[in-house]
């Protein structure tokens, strides 16, 4: 097989192309070929060596891909050769409530990813994706599509008539706006310029805040929902952005806690975040019962997770630089694996 590992260290200098054995299935495990990959800001944050102890060279890169069975193990039932499908995020997440162990069971990290031609995983941690997408948009559902599906039903579901307030156009944002449409919320999108804001407006945000033209974002919220701010947040920024996320959301509403680009320590007004009754609720990706979950909401509205940019698998290190940058919206994705264009 062929693949990308970070094999001396972590940083795009390590990311080294090589080849191996084809790894072989055991009696209850699927030999995939991958066909596309997608990548997180988490993947970054694993390039830049930032993820912890518990996530060590040599590792194969990325958590989400898709690939089709090309051989089951011999106990292997539910699963037939030609089928497409993606592992879970957490290998080991079933259903329920998160495994105390959670940390331990993520794909590109510590576990190997699947940057890789070839992939076998247990039976038990794969998930049949919709026939409607493409193998790019496919790929990206594991960490991104389900995390977003999280964020909008827990602790309750969003409901029809909400105002769901979504910062930045990553990944997760835009499905998390396909998402909210679709359940008949409506959408408010930050972004950080004006051609990018074009773009969410065109994928159906009922508002976009151009954050580069407006500063004060969380009052421009509260403008639009007639001063009463939003029922829900999906904090994706992180430290600069959580204490204007106070402001921007109702008395009583919900802060859903997805992400940290841009940092790790935020200073938060408690006064506030108590007089408004607040939650902050966290979201760490979710089950693999919350992907066949978000599968059927896929279907039934046929919601398409949006590319910003398409990279071959012979050049993958680029595409970690591209998310560095991130001119587009969405999601940045690999494909032409070796074997794969069935
Ligand atoms: N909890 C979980 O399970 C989970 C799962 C997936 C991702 N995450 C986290 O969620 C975050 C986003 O992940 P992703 O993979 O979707 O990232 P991504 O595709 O790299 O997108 C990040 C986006 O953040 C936006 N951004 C940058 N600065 C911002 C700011 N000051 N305020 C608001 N938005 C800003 C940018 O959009 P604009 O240029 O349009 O502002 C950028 O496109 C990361 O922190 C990631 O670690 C968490």
């Amino acid at each position: 097989m062929e693949y990308w590992s970070f094999s001396n260290g972590f940083g795009l200098d390590n990311l080294i192309r090589k080849s191996g054995k084809l790894p072989r299935p055991g009696p209850r495990d699927v030999l995939l070929e991958m066909q596309a990959a997608s990548l997180n800001y988490r993947d970054l944050v694993v390039m830049r060596a930032q993820h912890g102890k518990m996530v060590q060279p040599p590792l194969i890169p990325l958590s989400d891909g898709v690939g089709v069975v090309i051989e089951t193990g011999k106990d292997v039932t539910g699963f037939k050769i030609g089928d497409r499908v993606c592992p879970t995020f957490y290998q080991h997440w079933q259903g329920g409530p998160p495994p105390a162990d959670l940390e331990v069971g993520r794909l590109g990290g510590p576990l190997d990813g699947v940057l890789a031609s070839h992939c076998v995983y247990p039976a038990s941690t794969l998930v049949r994706v919709p026939d409607h997408l493409s193998d790019e948009e496919a790929a990206t559902l594991p960490c991104a599509g389900v995390t977003a599906w999280s964020a909008l039903s827990e602790p309750a579901p969003v409901r029809p008539g909400e105002t769901v307030l979504i910062l930045g156009t990553g990944g997760v944002a835009l499905m998390a706006l396909s998402l909210a449409k679709a359940s008949g919320a409506r959408a408010i999108v930050t972004t950080s310029g004006p051609s990018k804001a074009e773009k969410v407006r065109e994928l159906g945000a009922d508002i976009v805040i151009d954050r580069s033209a407006e500063e004060n974002w969380a009052q421009t919220v509260r403008k639009a929902t007639g001063g009463i701010g939003c029922d829900r947040v999906l904090e994706l920024g992180g430290a600069q952005t959580l204490g204007a996320s106070t402001k921007a959301v109702r008395t009583g509403g919900t802060i859903v806690l997805i992400g940290n680009v841009t940092g790790n320590n935020a200073e938060l007004f408690l006064p506030l975040v108590l007089t408004r009754r607040l939650t902050l609720h966290s979201v760490s990706c979710g089950s693999r019962a919350a992907f066949e979950a978000m599968n059927r909401a896929l279907e039934q509205h046929c919601i398409r997770p949006v590319i910003s940019e398409i990279i071959p698998f012979e050049t993958a290190p680029a595409a970690f630089t591209a998310l560095e940058t991130h001119k587009g919206v969405g999601n940045i994705c690999i494909s032409s694996f070796p074997g794969s264009g069935r």
